[in-house]
């Protein structure tokens, strides 16, 4: 019998299996816990709950790993693409040249959307923030691809994740050019997802677009840093949507509204916010005094991770890329100044050193993509784009799991015990 775990309760004891991955810290089964015991655990916010069995990514918050399906993710950025990042994930191995290239065109085939979704995209007011947009056309998907909702037909499922995957630039970019007045661009099959996607967002019909191989470069591989993370709040809201057999479309138009908080996706629009408010250097201890008061609601956003409690890895990548961008395109940006700063004060201040508070992914990525020409209104639609392959991933993982149910926490109940209603003349 492998390792157990004892749990004393009202006098008895009982054992709990104790469970092993292929790394990472081991679990406690307390599947039985309930029936034995009559008493539930109580974890508000799953700091110490395994909420699945996974074998898409690890990640090791004190020593800054982040692995996907085993590869580094400094590795993939480096060395890979978004597609074959995508394939890895999906399919659990690297594909040959043959495997990558039949991938990229299914991708490319399935890129273009129903043409009834643009008068969806009309029931929006101009100034309507993407996320909105992305939550409102992606769950409006399954009412176009009734073909491929029977999660039960892998697939069914398999033509969704495509679909879901290469409509995703198709629908930010059409939420960017409708947000500034100009017409949608149609995908064009000759250039890559993410060719495709700047030229769908940055190209007009007047005139050629150019795509710059080296912005290309540095997109896809924002993709690839945000493509999956675990069991983060927006991929558990995916998999809980999905416990219930929930259509995928819906689904992830449930990760996208999840995503959306400042606390999760909705970082990095908040994080150059707060660069822009505070400006220049010197404005820096003002608000790193403010980020530290408990009575100030202020946080450095950017700063800090449930998870990471060291450096970030795709941060690394990310502060790597901005120096990139900026060659490629000859501009700078001083805000960049700011924050290589504020991380520098931050990283020797005893507060965030205490609390272990590190640069996350969010902190540069918006200068970069400041830098190519995004507002930062489209930054956590981009994030919502990559990270639908990980949610796809994942919501497919859970549904090919036989041992899968619905997700149905339970709670500490602390409101008034059973009393009788009162009509409303003697309240
Ligand atoms: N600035 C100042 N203080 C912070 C920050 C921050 N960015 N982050 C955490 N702290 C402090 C908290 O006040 C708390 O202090 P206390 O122990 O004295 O009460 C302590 O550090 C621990 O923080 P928690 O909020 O308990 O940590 P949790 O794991 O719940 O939160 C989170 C993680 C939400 C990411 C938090 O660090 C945060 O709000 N950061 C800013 C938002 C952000 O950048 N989010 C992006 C995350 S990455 C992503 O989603 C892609």
């Amino acid at each position: 019998m492998g390792d157990q775990v004892k749990l004393n309760a009202g006098g008895t004891e009982f054992d709990y299996p104790v469970l092993k991955g292929s790394v990472g810290p081991d679990v406690i089964d307390i599947r039985k816990l309930y029936a034995q015991t009559g008493k539930f655990t109580y974890d508000p916010g799953f700091t110490s709950t395994a909420s699945c069995e996974s074998a898409l990514t690890y990640i090791d918050g004190d020593e800054g790993v982040l692995l996907h399906r085993g590869y580094p993710i400094g590795q993939l950025a480096e060395n890979s693409s978004f597609m074959e990042t995508s394939y890895l994930l999906l399919n659990g191995e690297l594909p040959s040249a043959d495997e990558l290239a039949t991938f990229e065109n299914t991708i490319t085939r399935h890129t273009m959307l129903h043409e009834q979704l643009a008068n969806f995209y009309r029931g929006f007011r101009r100034d309507a923030h993407p996320m909105a947009i992305m939550c409102g056309v992606v769950g409006a998907l399954s009412a176009f691809y009734h073909d491929s909702t029977d999660i039960s037909d892998p697939e069914h499922r398999k033509i969704s994740s495509h679909r879901l995957i290469a409509k995703m630039p198709t629908i930010a970019a059409a939420a960017y050019k409708y947000s500034v007045g100009q017409p949608f661009v149609y995908p064009d099959n000759k250039l890559s997802y993410t060719g495709n996607f700047l030229r769908m967002t940055f190209g007009v019909p007047a005139e050629e677009y150019e795509v710059v191989p080296a912005v290309e470069k540095a997109m896809d591989r924002i993709f690839i840093l945000h493509a999956d993370h675990e069991q983060n709040a927006s991929t558990s809201t995916v998999r809980l949507a999905g416990s219930s057999g929930a259509n995928p479309f819906a689904c992830i138009a449930a990760g996208i509204a999840c995503l959306w908080g400042p606390a999760h996706g909705g970082a990095n629009e908040a994080a150059l916010n707060m660069l822009k408010e505070i400006g220049t250097p010197d404005k820096i201890p003002h608000y790193i005094e403010r980020a530290k008061d408990k009575n100030d609601p202020f946080r450095l956003m950017g700063f800090g991770h449930r998870v990471y409690k060291n450096y970030d890895p795709r941060a690394t990548v990310m502060q790597k890329t901005v120096r990139e961008v900026f060659d490629a395109l000859k501009v700078t940006d001083p805000l960049f100044e700011t924050a290589l700063r504020l991380e520098e004060i931050a990283l020797n201040d005893p507060y965030f050193v205490e609390k272990k508070l590190f640069p996350n992914v969010d902190f540069y990525s918006g200068i970069i993509l400041s830098a190519i020409g995004f507002p930062t209104t489209m930054f956590t639609a981009l994030f919502a784009l990559a990270r639908t392959v990980g949610w796809v991933a994942q919501w497919n993982e859970m549904i090919s799991d036989p041992g899968q149910k619905i997700g149905r926490p339970r709670q500490l109940y602390t409101g008034p015990t059973q009393r009788d209603f009162v009509p409303i003349g003697q309240r």
